[in-house]
This record gives C-alpha cells, sequence and structure tokens, in this order.
C-alpha cells in the first residue's frame, strides 16, 4: 500500500484526500493516514501531495521506516476512521514543525 510519511506531519495540506477513489485516507491530529488495506494501490495521491509525504510502502526512504507500522497501526486492525485527536506514537514523538 501506500504510505504517509514524516513530511506531512504538522502540514496536512490534504490535496490528496480528494484524489482518492477509494477514500482510504483518514485524518488524525497532525498528519494523516492510509489504511494499508483499503488503498488500492492506484498511486492517484502520491503527486499532488506538495511536501512529497507519500510513498509507496516498499520506497518510504529509511528514516521513516516506521510510517510503515505507523500508518497500519493507527487503524488498530479495524476499518478506516478519521480521529481527528489521536496519533500514532511515531507521530507524536515528532518534533513540532518550526514557523
Ligand atoms: Fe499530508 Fe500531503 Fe496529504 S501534506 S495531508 S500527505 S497532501
Ligand atoms: Fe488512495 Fe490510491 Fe493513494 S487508493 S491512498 S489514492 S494510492
Amino acid at each position: 500500500s501506500y504510505v504517509i510519511a514524516q513530511p506531512c506531519v504538522d502540514v496536512k495540506d490534504k490535496a490528496c484526500i480528494n484524489e482518492c477513489p477509494v477514500d482510504c485516507i483518514y485524518e488524525g491530529a497532525r498528519s494523516l493516514y492510509i489504511h494499508p488495506s483499503e488503498c488500492v494501490d492506484c498511486g492517484a495521491c502520491d503527486p499532488v501531495c506538495p511536501v512529497e509525504a507519500i510513498y509507496f510502502s516498499e520506497d518510504v526512504p529509511d528514516e521513516w521506516a516506521d510510517y510503515v507500522r505507523a500508518n497500519a497501526e493507527f487503524f488498530e486492525d479495524g476499518p478506516g476512521v478519521s480521529r481527528p485527536d489521536q496519533d500514532h506514537p511515531v507521530i507524536q514523538a515528532e518534533p513540532d514543525r518550526l514557523p
């Protein structure tokens, strides 16, 4: 599946949401998350992200490898749901982005 990585944190541009044909991109507090089993690997979201946060899982840069797990675990093995007041611990641990 595709994965949203560190550049989304505290940016949340949301251009990706409009491109996804299966609506598998969900909102957390500081980042958005892709549900790994709902994603159909179409790639439509990847080029529209202005900060290049979106990668195919096998192409996620090593420094952001934890984000593959973070996108999956945000959903706790359940169906996709937005939780705008919550984040995965990997995202929580990111320092605040300077303005
Ligand atoms: Fe984030 Fe980029 Fe989407 S910043 S919300 S992954 S368009
Ligand atoms: Fe959705 Fe396709 Fe991206 S299914 S999450 S737009 S790869």
